[in-house]
Order: C-alpha cells, then sequence, then structure tokens
C-alpha cells in the first residue's frame, strides 16, 4: 500500500506522533533526535506504514559534521534511519553528553556527527543516511537511504550481546 513506500525526494519529513510539518527550528540543536516519517506532499500520505521508514532527525553546527556526513545533510541537519542494523529494534534513546543515538536493545551506539558509524556495542554497520534539503525551513528529502534500512541478512546475528 502507498503508506509503506519509501521516502522518495520531494517527500517532506513530519513528527511521528504529530504529523506535523518539520521545520528547521523544530529540530533541537545538539539533540536529541526528533523521531520522523516521509510524507508525499502531493497525495498528503504520511508513509507510516513501514517502520523501515521510521527516521531520526538531528540538527548541529555544520562544522561538527564530519567529511561523509556533510554532504547528506542541509545547514546542520541530517537525518537517519531509526532501525537498529543490529536486530531491528528502534534506535529511540540519546546519550546526551556524547551526542550519540542509543539502541536500547543491547545498548549499540551510532555517531550521528560520524555518518552514523558505531561507536559502541553489537551493530554490524552504521545507520543508512536520507538525504535531505531545506525548502523555506522545512526538511525535504533529497534522495535515497545510502545503505540498505534494517538488519542485513547473515550479518544480524548476535555475537556478543548476552
Ligand atoms: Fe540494537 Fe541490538 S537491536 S543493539
Amino acid at each position: 500500500s502507498p503508506d509503506k513506500e519509501p521516502p522518495k525526494p520531494g517527500d517532506r519529513l513530519v513528527h511521528a506522533e504529530t504529523e506535523a510539518e518539520l521545520s528547521l527550528a523544530d529540530v533541537p540543536l545538539g539533540g536529541p533526535p526528533v523521531l520522523a516519517y516521509p510524507k508525499d506532499p502531493q497525495a498528503d500520505l504520511v508513509k507510516k506504514g513501514d517502520v523501515n521508514n521510521l527516521l531520526l532527525v538531528t540538527r548541529f553546527n555544520p562544522d561538527e559534521l564530519d567529511e561523509e556526513t556533510r554532504p547528506h545533510a542541509a545547514d546542520g541537519v541530517v537525518v537517519y534511519s531509526a532501525v537498529c542494523t543490529h536486530l531491528g529494534c528502534t534506535v529511540s534513546q540519546w546519550e546526551s553528553e556524547k551526542a550519540w543515538f542509543l539502541c536500547p536493545c543491547h545498548k549499540g551506539l551510532y555517531d550521528p556527527k560520524q555518518n552514523a558509524k558505531v561507536v559502541g556495542g553489537p551493530p554490524p554497520r552504521p545507520l543508512p543516511a536520507l538525504p535531505v534539503r531545506l525548502e523555506g525551513d522545512r526538511i525535504v528529502v533529497d534522495g535515497e537511504f545510502t545503505g540498505p534500512v534494517g538488519v542485513v541478512a547473515g550479518r544480524g546475528d548476535c555475537r556478543t550481546c548476552t
């Protein structure tokens, strides 16, 4: 069904709960992330039928983003899949001291300023980024995920967690 379609360029990001369109001011500088879904503005459809469309929207000072991260970002806004690459939990927590994403299931840690590379715990690979641009102050999808979303078969087996 159309609400399961993956994000596509031109989609707007909306707050996962309220479905209000996100503008720059809705995303706190330095975290925590805002959970969001893509919305097809023509069809007026929020694509929340697939958990793989759940997104983490963060905003930093652009200077804090590394070379790999900056190309997907817009004015310091950088967006990642919220689906843990370990076993697929929602990466719902925030380690505020380090500004890292924290997956509550087995304490996977990802650094959003370094292209969501794994900085702790069992995840086998980074969270894929979703490139964005700004239209006015709205956050708009500008490309496809930089890698597969969630668990890749054969890579998600738990070796280090208990
Ligand atoms: Fe996220 Fe295991 S599912 S760390």
